[in-house]
Parts: structure tokens; sequence; C-alpha cells
């Protein structure tokens, strides 16, 4: 009996065996098929693999084979195809397979550890998928790997001790992931390491792990990004072969150990930005003459530069910005003959710029502003061709500029202002790609130059707080300028008309011989000259005709200051209107009860609807709690926000304050807020006119980020803040109170209740600054209320459930994603709508970085809407977008 089984056993091992041979020598092609039908192919990538295909399969798309002794596949690369489904350990079933290349696709799983199987394996690049779960200790099956590179995926958890048996490692990439905790000392057995790169981890907290420094082989070491915290390890000099250096915004206290950049002789990039680190220039800096970029920007180093910096003859880009250096600049930088960027600015430099700049042929970009730099504006400057940008403010430059100073063809940003330079600005012709000119508060003279009006695309000028005089020239009208500051001179005469009305009166403050309609003089040739107490009210007349006519009113343009005081109780109150509203603080005061309030208070304070006696409506905003801002800022930051013209934000018509609150006053609009609308049992809205929304929410966003200056964030984005017109126009409100309120009480408040908020971002408790990636994921929120119909926060079986967490547990489900759909919009949409809801969810991404600008957003929801062929249905920005 038992030699029968046995007998048995030996035949069907025969057999096996001799299936095995005779596959071995015909199957890679079959085990290429079998590992492609378990993935999905969308973009039919790899339609070449077919079993009827007469292409040899080492022809086949991504395959690479040795040719001996017998042709075997040795690599398969298969990146950025779009590929997702499984990971087949089949592949495995190819004996010489050394290279596997999967990266850039969209491969949603954990880390396929069964490739492990795979004998000759060396390179495994899962680059950039959306594999996640943690790192299990079994990653050590992998002990053969020499590249393994991880990197741009959801991986999280801690780094596990096993991943130190990986001793064949040549190159780890775990960089921009979800890991967390702190980093193990796993590393000092890899010593073959030549790239380690754990950056962008920003819940990695942890010290840099001192045994790093045993790996001798090691290149870059990329950390970047993350949390790591204490001080740089002494041991770091051990790394004699290191290139790149990043440690850059971390959280590292301490000094750069002494010995470390003249015992990296290899260094080409030494970037340790935005950390806490403090004490001296770090020594010996270019004893290897290789380093080409020094970053040390944004931390708390002191003392001066030596002298020995021109020994860095390969040095392109030298930052140093935003520390407390001090002393002469080493004027030998300006001379290094591969410079390229100059970044010194917020310290204490002092010294002048040498003529010997115009050495610098490859200068591009030089910012110096507030340090104690003196002298000249060397003629050397307008000889430097490359030159764009030229930032100079808050020193003490003097004397006149050189004729040639703006003679770079690409010149486009130059800020001299608050020096102390004199005598006439010179006729620039040459710098046709300047955009940016601001030469205020210096003591300049004579007359604007009428050649300014012939630079083709400058759109910020600003000239204030000088002695020019003279009148406006007429052609500055032909310029789109976004900024035209001209106060505070001795300017004379009629100020061209496109200038009054398109830019803010206070432009002009200051000069009173100039004359024109809304400025205290009218010019004689116009009307006879009134009183200066009936201009408010020809300003008003003026405006009202405006208005009438139909014509765009500019906000900001006028502004009445009037003084209202209400008795002992409530102190005194003052107002700006940028509009004519004629009303005064007690009517508002009257108007604003229990009765005109609109719903809950908001995170900063009350809104009331109040009636002007003309009958119009305006909003008004009572912001409770607010900062120890100074009557004079606050007035300067409500304008800042008063001047926003954009369709798709609502306009702040005034304000008043008194010393304990702030009264904004908006434009009211009928159709109520987007969060109204959602919170209704019966929400009914097309799907296009959700996607119209969905795109001026975003336009209005990317204005406020990029087109408008300065640069402003919403910070409190979410549907109730997102007002409607009768035509479903959407308008931001209750945007960047953070300063009108000031930071710290805008801080307090809102991590007061941000507990109960789903529409801020994971990292607003901890990260160190607010940032638009803040704004992109309330979006993110906003537009997943639009995919899904739901609200933001809503109860379900009694548990409040967050709609970002809703839909990522549907999403990770199979067909989860048509359960996110709003069922109440017809299949013929579901393709827009899941593209829509990707880029929600890459809004509401983890990890701020991955998070698309408002910018992206626009274009990604543009082309969603083109593809439905409805098109016209928004107009471009209002503004031109600085360059
Ligand atoms: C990429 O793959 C996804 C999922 O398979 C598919 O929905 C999408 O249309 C594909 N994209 C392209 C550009 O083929
Ligand atoms: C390919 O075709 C052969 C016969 O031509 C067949 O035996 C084999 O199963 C096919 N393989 C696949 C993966 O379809
Ligand atoms: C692959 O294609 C090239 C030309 O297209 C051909 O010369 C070569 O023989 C093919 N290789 C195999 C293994 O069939
Ligand atoms: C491929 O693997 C087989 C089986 O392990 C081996 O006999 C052969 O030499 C290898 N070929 C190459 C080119 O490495
Ligand atoms: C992995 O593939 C991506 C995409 O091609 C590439 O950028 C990356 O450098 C690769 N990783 C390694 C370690 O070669
Ligand atoms: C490093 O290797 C040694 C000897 O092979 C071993 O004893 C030690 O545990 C290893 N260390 C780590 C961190 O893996
Ligand atoms: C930096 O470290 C300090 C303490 O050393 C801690 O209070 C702070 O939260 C850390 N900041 C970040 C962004 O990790
Ligand atoms: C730099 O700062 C340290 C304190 O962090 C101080 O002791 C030292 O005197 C400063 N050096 C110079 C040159 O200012
Ligand atoms: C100028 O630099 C100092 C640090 O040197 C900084 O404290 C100050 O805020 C800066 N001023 C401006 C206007 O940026
Ligand atoms: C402007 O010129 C007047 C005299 O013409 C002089 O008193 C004043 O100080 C100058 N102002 C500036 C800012 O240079």
């Amino acid at each position: 009996m038992a030699t029968t089984t046995f007998c048995t056993y030996l035949f069907l091992l025969s057999v096996s065996l001799s299936i095995f041979n005779l596959s071995s020598s015909s199957s890679e092609r079959d085990t290429l098929l079998s590992f492609k039908a378990s993935i999905v192919d969308s973009k039919k990538a790899l339609s070449g693999w077919s079993n009827t295909s007469s292409n040899h399969y080492c022809n086949w798309t991504g395959i690479t084979c040795s040719n001996t002794p017998l042709l075997s596949v040795i690599s398969i690369n298969l990146q950025s195809l779009n590929l997702s489904g499984d990971i087949s350990s089949s592949i495995c079933d190819l004996p010489n397979l050394s290279y596997l290349n999967l990266a850039d696709n969209i491969f949603n799983q954990p880390i396929p550890l069964h490739l492990s199987q795979c004998g000759s394996l060396e390179t495994l690049n899962l680059s950039t998928n959306l594999i996640w779960g943690t790192i299990p200790s079994q990653i050590s099956q992998f002990a053969s790997l020499r590249v393994l590179d991880l990197g741009r995926n959801h991986i999280e958890g801690n780094i596990p001790e096993s991943l130190g048996s990986l001793k064949n490692l040549q190159v780890l990439n775990m960089g921009s992931n979800l890991l967390s905790g702190s980093v193990p000392a796993v590393f000092g057995n890899l010593t073959k390491l030549e790239v380690l790169d754990l950056s962008q981890n920003p819940y990695l907290v942890s010290e840099i792990p001192e045994d790093i420094g045993e790996l001798e082989n090691l290149k870059q070491l990329l950390l970047q990004s993350s949390s790591f915290q204490g001080k740089i390890p002494d041991s770091l000099v051990g790394l004699v072969s290191l290139t790149h250096l990043d440690l850059s915004e971390n959280n590292l206290t301490g000094g750069v150990p002494q010995a470390l950049p003249s015992s990296l002789k290899n260094l080409v990039s030494l970037d340790v930005s935005q950390n806490k680190l403090l004490g001296p220039f770090p020594s010996g800096i270019c004893k290897g003459e290789g380093l080409v970029n020094l970053c040390l920007h944004s931390n708390s180093f002191n003392g001066s530069i030596p002298n020995s910096i021109d020994e860095c003859k390969s040095l392109e880009r030298f930052q140093v910005q935003n520390n407390a250096f001090s002393g002469d600049f080493p004027a030998a930088l300006w001379s290094l003959p591969k410079i390229k960027l100059i970044r010194v600015e917020n310290n204490r430099f002092s010294g002048q710029i040498p003529e010997s700049i115009s050495g610098a042929v490859q200068l591009e970009q030089v910012q110096l502003d507030n340090n104690s730099f003196a002298g000249k504006i060397p003629q050397g400057l307008g000889l430097v061709k490359s030159l764009y940008r030229f930032s100079a403010s808050l020193n003490r430059f003097d004397g006149e500029l050189p004729p040639n100073f703006c003679d770079s063809p690409v010149m486009s940003i130059v800020n001299l202002s608050h020096n102390s330079l004199s005598g006439q600005i010179p006729a620039l012709k040459k710098c046709r790609k300047l955009v940016s000119l601001s030469l205020a508060d210096n003591s300049l003279t004579g007359e604007i130059p009428s050649s300014l009006a012939e630079l083709p695309v400058l759109t910020y000028l600003d000239l204030s707080d000088n002695n020019l005089t003279g009148s406006i020239p007429q052609g500055l009208q032909n310029l789109k300028l976004a900024l035209f500051n001209v106060s505070f001179n001795q300017l004379s005469g009629k100020v061209p008309y496109s200038l009054i009305s398109g830019l803010p009166a206070s432009f002009l403050d200051g000069n009173p011989d100039l004359c024109g309609p809304g400025l205290p003089n009218s010019c004689s040739d116009d009307m006879p000259r009134r009183h200066i107490g009936s201009i408010t009210t020809l300003v008003c007349a003026l405006i009202s005709l405006a208005f009438v006519a139909g014509t765009a009113i500019v906000v900001g343009g006028f502004i009445l200051y009037r003084r209202y005081s209400k008795g002992n109780r409530v102190g005194v109150w003052r107002s700006v209107f940028f509009y004519p509203l004629r009303i005064t603080e007690h009517d508002l005061l009257v108007g604003m009860n229990e009765k005109s309030s609109m719903g809950n208070a908001g995170f900063f304070g009350r809104v009331y609807v109040v009636s002007l006696p003309s009958g119009e409506l305006v909003a008004v905003k009572k912001l409770v709690n607010f900062g120890n801002q100074s009557s004079k800022s606050l007035k300067a930051e409500v304008k800042t926000l008063a001047k926003i013209r954009h369709k798709n934000v609502v306009k702040i018509l005034g304000f008043c304050h008194s010393d304990e609150s702030v009264f904004l006053i908006y434009e009211y609009l009928h159709g109520g807020s987007l969060g109204d609308l959602i919170s209704r049992q019966n929400f009914q809205l097309q799907w296009v006119v959700r996607l119209k929304i969905a795109i001026g929410v975003a336009q209005g966003l990317a204005y406020l980020h990029k087109d408008y200056v300065p640069h402003l964030l919403h910070r409190n984005v979410k549907s109730s803040n997102i007002l409607l017109d009768a035509n479903f126009e959407p308008k931001l409100t209750d945007f960047a109170l953070d300063r009108v309120v000031g930071e710290a009480s805008f801080q307090s408040i809102l991590n007061s209740e941000a507990a109960s908020s789903c529409y801020i971002a994971p990292e607003n408790g901890y990260s160190k600054k607010a940032t638009e990636q803040l704004d992109s994921y309330s979006f993110g929120v906003v537009l997943l209320e639009l995919v899904s119909g739901r609200q933001a926060e809503e109860t379900e079986s009694s548990d409040s459930v967050d709609i970002v967490k809703w839909v990522r547990r549907k999403v990770n489900i199979a067909n989860g994603v048509h359960q996110v759909l709003d069922p109440k919009i017809s299949n013929t949409f579901h393709q827009e709508m899941i593209g829509a809801l990707d880029i929600a969810l890459r809004c509401t991404s983890v990890v701020p970085e991955k998070r698309p600008s408002m910018v992206e957003v626009v274009r990604s929801l543009q082309s969603l809407e083109s593809r439905s062929c409805i098109a016209n249905l928004h107009e471009p920005n209002e503004e031109p977008s600085p360059v």
C-alpha cells in the first residue's frame, strides 16, 4: 500500500517535472499574458501583449529580454500607462526578471509582498501609485533588492526595524508618503545605500538617526519637509560621498556641525532652510569647490559671511535670506562666475554693490531688501543681460539712479523703494519686459518720464513719497496698470481720466496741485472750483450717475471718512465707505437687531441684513473678539479687501469700527448661500449648475491666491460662505478675515471650532503657516458636497459623519464611486461627476503638497465642462493677471 502511494507520488512528480521542462522554454509568453490578465488596462496600452500577435513577446511594450544564452525577459517597464488592477505574483515565473517598473500608474493596494518570490528581482519601482497600508515587517523578504522605490504613495505607519535587513539596497525611496513615528536606527547595516529619501512625510516626527552617518556610499540624503527635530547629528561628517543634503522644512535646532561642510567634499547642494538652526555661517563650505546650491534661509544664523566664499567657483544659488547675518557683504560673491541667484533679504548686511557685478554674466535674480546696504546703484547692473529681478528696498542706497539701470532685456521686477535715492528717474526704454517698478519713498525729483508709457507690460508702478513734479503723462492711460501710486509728491495738473476712474483716489493723495473729477480740485478748464465741503456730494452724485448708466464702479475709489459719536455707551465709531451708502453708524446699529440677523453666528460673528434709506439691502457682519489692530492698520487691511474686484467675490462696501468691534458692510445677495441650498430636504440642482458654481468658486479662490496683489488666502471656505445670485453665479464671502481680526485672534477662533468643522484641513492644527493648500482642501470639501448632494457635516445613524471620511470609505470599495454620486442626477453626467470627484479627492488629500493649486482646479473643472459642450458659462477674470 505504502509502495503504491510512493510510486504514484514519483509518477506525478515526473509528470509535473516534464511539464515544467516543456513550459520553461515556451511559457514566458503565457506568464506575461497571465500577468496582464489581472491588470486593468483602460488605455489599451498593452493591446500588443496578445496571444494572437505575431510579434515576439520580447518585442512587446515595456519588455526587454536578454539574449544569452536563450531569450528571456529581464526587464519590464510599464510606467505611466494608467494601469490598475492587481499586481500578480505570476510575474515571478519569469526566472530572469531583474527590473520591474510600474511607477506612475494607479495601482491601489498594499505593498505587493508576494513579489519577493521573484528570485532575480533587483529593482522594484512602484512610485507614484495609490499604494496604501503599512510597511509590514516581512519587507525583509526583499533582501535581494538593490532599488526599492515606494515614493509618492499613501503608505502609513512606522518604519519597521526589519528594513535594516535589506542589505543590498542602493536606492531606498519612501518620500511623499504618510509614514509616522520615529525613524528607528536601521540604516547602519545598509552600507551600499546611495540614495535615501524620507522626504515629505509630515507625520514622521523623529530625530535624524545617528547611524545614517555610517553610510559611506550615500550620495543623496533627502529628509526635507518631514518633521525631523533635534540637532543635526555630528555623525553626518561620515557621509564622505554625499553630493546632495536636503534637511529643509523640518524642525531642526542647534547649529550646523562645524566639521560638516569641510568633510563633505563632494557636496553639490546643501539645503537646511526653514528650520530653527542658529550659530555662524558654516565654515569651509567650498573646500570641495563643487557646491552649486547653498540654501540656509529662514533660520537664525548670525555673524558675517567669510570672504572665503570666493572659493565657491561653481556656486549658482546663494540663499541666506531671513536670518540674522550682519557685517560687510563679501564683494567676491557678486562676481562668482556661475552665480544666478542671490537672496539675502531680511538680514543686517552692510556694504556696497561693487561695479564688478557686471562680471556676474549669469545673474538672474537679486534680492537684498531690508538690510543696511549703502552707496550707489552701480552702472554695472545695467550690463548684466540675464537679470530679471532686482529688489533692494529698505536699504540706504543713495545718489542718482544710473541711466542704464534697467537695461537688461529681461528685467521685469525692480524694487528700490525706501532708500535715499535722489535725482531724476531716467527715461527707461530698453526694459520692454518690465512689469513692476517701485521707487517709492526716496527723494527723487523731476518729472515722471513719459517713456514709461511705452513699456508694454508695465502693470505696477509705485512712485509715491518722492519729490516728483510736473504732470502725470497722459500716455500712462494706455497701460493696463493694476497699481499706479504717485501719492505724496508735488505733481500738478490734470489727472488722465482713466487713472482717476480706475484706481483708488488715495493713490493720488498728497499732491495738492493735481486736479480732476473726484479730487479736491477740479481743473480750471472743467468747471469752476467748489468748496471742499460740497465735494462729497459731488462724488456721490457722480457715482450714482455711473451706477445708473450701468458703468462698472470701482470699489475703493472714493472714500468718505466720517466720524460719528453715539454717546459714551459705545464709544467712538469711525466709518469708511467705499460706496455712497448714505447711512450713518446710528442707522446701522439700529438696523442690526434680532430680526435682521441671519441664522446662527458663524465663526467670527453674526450677519445682519440692513435696509438702506434708498431701499437697497446690505449685509453687515459684526466681528466679535477682534485683535488689537490699530485703527490705521485696520483701515489699511479692510481697504486691501475692499479693492478686490472679481465676479466671484462679494464686494465690501465699507466698514465701521469702534474700539470693541468691527462691522464689515458687504453687498447683499438674494439667492442665499450654497450651504442653505444643500441643507434643504429636497435639494435639487442640475449638474450643469453645480459645475458652474464649482468653477466660479475656484476662479474666485484662484484670483485671491494668484492674481490679486497682495495675494490673499480665504481661510474659511465652506458652502455657507458661498453666496449665490439669481443666476447661481457664486460669490465668496467672509474671506481673509485673518487680516481684519489679526492672525492670533483668527487662529484662536478657528482652533476653538476646528474640532467640529470638516472643512478645515488636518494640518491646520500643527502647520507653521497658513497656505493656499488649506483653501484647496476646504474647496475640495465643497466640491464633495456638490458631487454627492450631501451636507459636509451630516448625522448618519446618530454619529456625525464627516463627508471626507464618508466618501473615502465608499470609494475604497468596489463600485463605491457610484454610491457617492448624487442619485438625483442622471447617469448621463456620471463621467463628469467622477471627474469632479477625482478633483475633490485630490484637493482633500491628507498631504498638503498633493493638493492641486486653485489655478489647476479651475483648469481641470473647465475641461470637464467643455466636454459637456456647454461653453461660455463663465467669462475670464476681470483683472489682468500679473506676469
Ligand atoms: C485611467 O484609468 C481609469 C481607471 O481604470 C479610467 O477610468 C480612466 O479613464 C483612465 N484614464 C485614461 C486617460 O485613460
Ligand atoms: C495562448 O494560446 C495557446 C495556444 O495557441 C494556448 O494554449 C494558451 O492557453 C493561450 N494562452 C493564453 C494566456 O490565452
Ligand atoms: C523585434 O523586432 C525587430 C524589428 O522590429 C526584429 O529585428 C527582431 O528580430 C524582433 N525580435 C524578436 C525576438 O522577434
Ligand atoms: C535565466 O534563468 C535560467 C533559469 O534560472 C538560467 O538557466 C539562465 O542562465 C538565465 N539566463 C540569464 C540570461 O540570466
Ligand atoms: C521610478 O520611476 C519613476 C518614473 O519613471 C522615476 O522618476 C524614478 O526615478 C524611478 N525610481 C528610481 C529609483 O529609479
Ligand atoms: C546589522 O547586522 C548585524 C550583523 O549582521 C546584526 O547583528 C545587527 O542586528 C544588524 N543591525 C540591524 C539594525 O539590522
Ligand atoms: C517643533 O518642535 C517644537 C518643540 O521642539 C514643537 O513644539 C513644535 O510643535 C514643532 N513644530 C513642528 C511643525 O513640528
Ligand atoms: C550669534 O548668536 C549667538 C546666540 O545664539 C550669540 O551668542 C553670538 O554672540 C552671536 N554672534 C554674533 C556674531 O552676533
Ligand atoms: C526686516 O528684517 C528684520 C530682521 O532683520 C525683521 O525683523 C523685520 O520684520 C524685517 N522688516 C520687514 C519690513 O520685512
Ligand atoms: C522735497 O523738496 C522740498 C523742497 O523743494 C524739501 O523741503 C523736502 O525735504 C523734499 N522732500 C523730500 C522727501 O525729499
